[in-house]
C-alpha cells in the first residue's frame, strides 16, 4: 500500500499544489517512486508544471495525473511508494475522500485571519467526520517577514487544536519563477529560500517516519 500525503484547502491559491510538488519531489529525491494525482482537473496546474518539467529536463522524474475523482485517483496507488494529492478547492466530498484516504493531509494557509479562520473551519470538519486530528497539520504558506505575524498564525492553530509544520514558506518571486520553469520550491538556486522549503518538507518527513 502507498503511502499516501494530501495538501488541501479550500481556498484557491494558498499553496496547495506548491506544497503537494515540494513533498513529492523531496521524497522522489530519496529515491521513492513518487505521483501527484492533481485533482484540480479545472487548472490542472502540476499537470501543466509536470510538462514544463520534462522539457527542461528537470531531475528526478515525478509523475503527475489528472483525476476526476479520489477514488479513480485511488485505484491506481499501489504501484507507486507514495501519491500526493494535491487537492481542488471549493469541494467538500473530494476534500473529505482525500483526507479519509491518506495518512497525512496538509492544510496550507496564510497569516490572515481570513485565511485562518476557514482553514480551522475545515479542520474542524474534518474532525466531525471522523477523520483523525493526528492525520491534520497546518502549513504556514506565502509568509511575511514579521516574525511576530507568523508566531500569532502559529499560536492561532495551536489553540484551535491542532499541529503545525516546523518553518515556513515566504511569499517569493523566485519561488514562482522556479515553478514557472518546472521546479518544486526546493530546487532554486538561493539557498536561504530553498533552506525554508527544506524546513517545511522535512516537518512532513519526520511526522511520517515517526509514525511508521
Ligand atoms: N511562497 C510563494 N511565493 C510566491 N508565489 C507563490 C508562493 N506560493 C504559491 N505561489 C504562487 O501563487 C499561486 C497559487 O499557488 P498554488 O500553489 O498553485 O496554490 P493552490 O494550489 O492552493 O491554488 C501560484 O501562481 C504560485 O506560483
Ligand atoms: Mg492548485
Amino acid at each position: 500500500m502507498a503511502l499516501q500525503i494530501g495538501a488541501i484547502s479550500q481556498k484557491g491559491g494558498v499553496g496547495k499544489s506548491s506544497i503537494a510538488r515540494l513533498i513529492a519531489r523531496e521524497y522522489a529525491v530519496a529515491g521513492w517512486d513518487v505521483k501527484i494525482a492533481d485533482l484540480d482537473i479545472a487548472q490542472a496546474t502540476s499537470t501543466n508544471w509536470k510538462q514544463r518539467r520534462e522539457q527542461n529536463g528537470i531531475q528526478p522524474e515525478i509523475a503527475v495525473e489528472p483525476f476526476r475523482t479520489v477514488t479513480q485517483a485511488l485505484k491506481h496507488a499501489s504501484v507507486y511508494d507514495l501519491v500526493v494529492f494535491d487537492g481542488k478547492p471549493h469541494s467538500n466530498r473530494e476534500t473529505l475522500e482525500i483526507a479519509q484516504a491518506c495518512n497525512l493531509v496538509v492544510l496550507p494557509t496564510g497569516l490572515s485571519l481570513d485565511d485562518l479562520m476557514p482553514s480551522v473551519l475545515l479542520a474542524h470538519e474534518l474532525v466531525e467526520a471522523k477523520i483523525d486530528k493526528a492525520k491534520i497539520v497546518f502549513a504556514l504558506c506565502r509568509v511575511g517577514d514579521r516574525d511576530n505575524e507568523i508566531d500569532e498564525a502559529r499560536e492561532y492553530v495551536r489553540k484551535a487544536g491542532y499541529q503545525i509544520l516546523a518553518g515556513s514558506i515566504p511569499e517569493k518571486t523566485a519561488y514562482r519563477r522556479a515553478s514557472d520553469v518546472g521546479k518544486a520550491m526546493t530546487e532554486i538556486s538561493f539557498l536561504s529560500l530553498r533552506q525554508r522549503a527544506e524546513e517545511v518538507a522535512q516537518s512532513v518527513i519526520d511526522r511520517l517516519s515517526k509514525e511508521g
